[in-house]
Formats: structure tokens, C-alpha cells, sequence
């Protein structure tokens, strides 16, 4: 329970990879804000999180949207006192995002690049008065190994991501505010498992990573209860890569 007295907003925490966060959070104790713009998922997975005997709220938030946004940070304070923790998991992702650059509607880019990127800034921004007035917090952005290899618009929207771990982590710093990045491969999120043709994951998992497994979203637990411990206090601005050892990096 080493999160007995922390409050948790995780965006996109109605399914998938938010919704595992804010699971294993509240099981340590956290109280868990799912921010969602699909708020009747979010108030299911809250519903079930309150049943194990954890707090937890959901809340209508658009990430894109600043107003949205404030309000839903203002909902959460309301309801458990402050924030503490922010991870940015929210996203639009997918193949949909994942051809050629030229090829994307402009429309698109758009909306993926106020989501993806606007998104971390909106969110950040809001939650950082919170985490300032308590004493500081940490900051969780989703990244993904398409990050380090960004030749498509949802890569270079991720490659921003890791930006952002470091120019926030610079930026609240004096907030004593820690930024982390963690950049996943290819894991078992429902959406990624039913949009993800078999032939890449086969290529990822048989020629691409060295741990030649399919990545499971339990994989990327350990590494967020660990940013949000105080056993990480002497670290910050870092991207970590979790894909079974794809893209090694020197
Ligand atoms: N699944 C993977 O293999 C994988 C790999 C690398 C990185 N990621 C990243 O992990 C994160 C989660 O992935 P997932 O597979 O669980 O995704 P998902 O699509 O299953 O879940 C994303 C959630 O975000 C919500 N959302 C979308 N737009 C939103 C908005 N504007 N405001 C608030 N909520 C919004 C959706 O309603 C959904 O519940 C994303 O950032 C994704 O890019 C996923």
C-alpha cells in the first residue's frame, strides 16, 4: 500500500493499458481519477475498482481540450484534495496512424498531434498547481518504441512525446515534480491485439526483440510503480523503452 495517501489521474484510463495502470495503483493503495473522453468505459472500470474496496472516480475529459481538461482536474481536487500523480496514457493510435507521413489526412494529423502532444501539455499544465501545493508529484507520458524509429505520423507524435519528458521535467523541476517517459513495443491491450496485423507482430516478436514473447500490458506495471515511488527520487527526464529488448540503444 505504498500509495495509501496518493491520488492518481490516469487519461485514457477506461480500457487497455490506462485502465491496467489505474488497477495496479489502487491495488497499492492510490486513489485513481479515469479520465476518459468514453466516460461510460471509465465509469465501469471505476465502478469495479471501487468494488475492491479502492477509491476511484471517472471523469469526462477531453485531453485535447484545455477547458475540458481544467474541468475534469477540478472535479478530481474536489473529490480527493489534490493530485499527485499524471499519467498521460491517452492516445490515438493504431494503424490508422501508421502509414506514410504524406499520405494522413491533414485533418488527422491534426487531431492526433492536439491528443497525443497538446494532450501531455493541457493535462500537464493543469495538474501541476495540485502537485506544487502539495509538494510535488510525478508525471508518466506514453511514448512507444515508434518513438525511436519515427517515419510514421503516430512515431513522430511519440518521438514529441519523449521531448516532453525532458522539457517538462526541466520545467517542473522547481515544483519537485519528476518526469518519466516509458516507450512500450507492441503489448496485449484488447485495441492493439484486434488493429495490429498478425505479420508485425510476428515480426516484432520473432526478428525484431531479442525476448521473443508478445509483450503483455503486466509488463509495463513495475516500471510505473516504480517512477511513482519515492525509490525513483533521484531520477527524472528519462524515457524508458520496454519491448523485450527492441530498439536496443547504446
Ligand atoms: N497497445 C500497444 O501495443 C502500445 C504500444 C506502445 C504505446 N502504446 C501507447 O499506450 C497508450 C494506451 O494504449 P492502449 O493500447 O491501451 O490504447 P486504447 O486505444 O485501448 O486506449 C486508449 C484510451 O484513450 C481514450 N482516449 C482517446 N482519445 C482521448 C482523448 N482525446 N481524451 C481522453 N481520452 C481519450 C480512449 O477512449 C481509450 O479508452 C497510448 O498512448 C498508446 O499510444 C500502446
Amino acid at each position: 500500500m505504498r500509495f495509501k495517501d496518493k491520488v492518481a489521474f490516469i487519461t485514457g484510463g477506461g480500457r487497455g493499458i490506462g485502465e491496467t495502470y489505474a488497477r495496479a495503483l489502487a491495488a497499492e493503495g492510490a486513489a485513481v481519477v479515469l479520465a476518459e473522453i468514453d466516460l461510460p468505459a471509465a465509469q465501469s472500470v471505476a465502478v469495479s475498482i471501487a468494488e475492491s474496496g479502492a477509491r476511484a472516480m471517472a471523469v469526462h475529459c477531453d485531453v485535447a481540450d484545455e477547458n475540458s481538461v481544467d474541468a475534469a482536474v477540478a472535479q478530481a481536487v474536489a473529490r480527493f484534495g489534490g493530485i499527485d500523480i499524471l499519467i498521460n496514457n491517452a492516445a490515438k493510435h493504431l494503424m490508422e496512424f501508421a502509414g506514410k507521413p504524406t499520405e494522413l489526412s491533414r485533418a488527422k494529423w491534426r487531431l492526433m498531434l492536439d491528443v497525443n502532444v497538446i494532450g501531455i501539455v493541457n493535462c500537464s499544465a493543469a495538474c501541476r498547481p495540485s502537485m506544487r501545493a502539495r509538494g510535488g508529484g510525478v508525471i508518466i507520458n506514453q511514448s512507444s518504441i515508434a518513438g525511436f524509429d519515427p517515419t510514421t505520423p503516430y512515431g513522430i507524435s511519440k518521438l514529441a512525446v519523449r521531448g516532453l519528458v525532458v522539457a517538462l521535467a526541466r520545467e517542473f523541476a522547481a515544483d519537485q515534480i519528476r518526469v518519466y517517459g516509458i516507450a512500450p513495443g507492441p503489448v496485449d491491450s484488447p485495441s492493439a491485439m484486434a488493429d495490429l496485423p498478425p505479420a508485425l507482430l510476428d515480426e516484432f516478436i520473432n526478428r525484431l526483440q531479442l525476448i521473443k514473447r508478445q509483450g503483455r500490458m503486466a509488463d509495463l506495471v513495475g516500471a510505473v510503480l516504480f517512477f511513482c515511488s519515492s525509490e525513483a527520487s533521484f531520477i527524472t527526464g528519462e524515457t524508458l523503452t520496454i519491448g523485450g529488448g527492441y530498439p536496443l540503444k547504446i
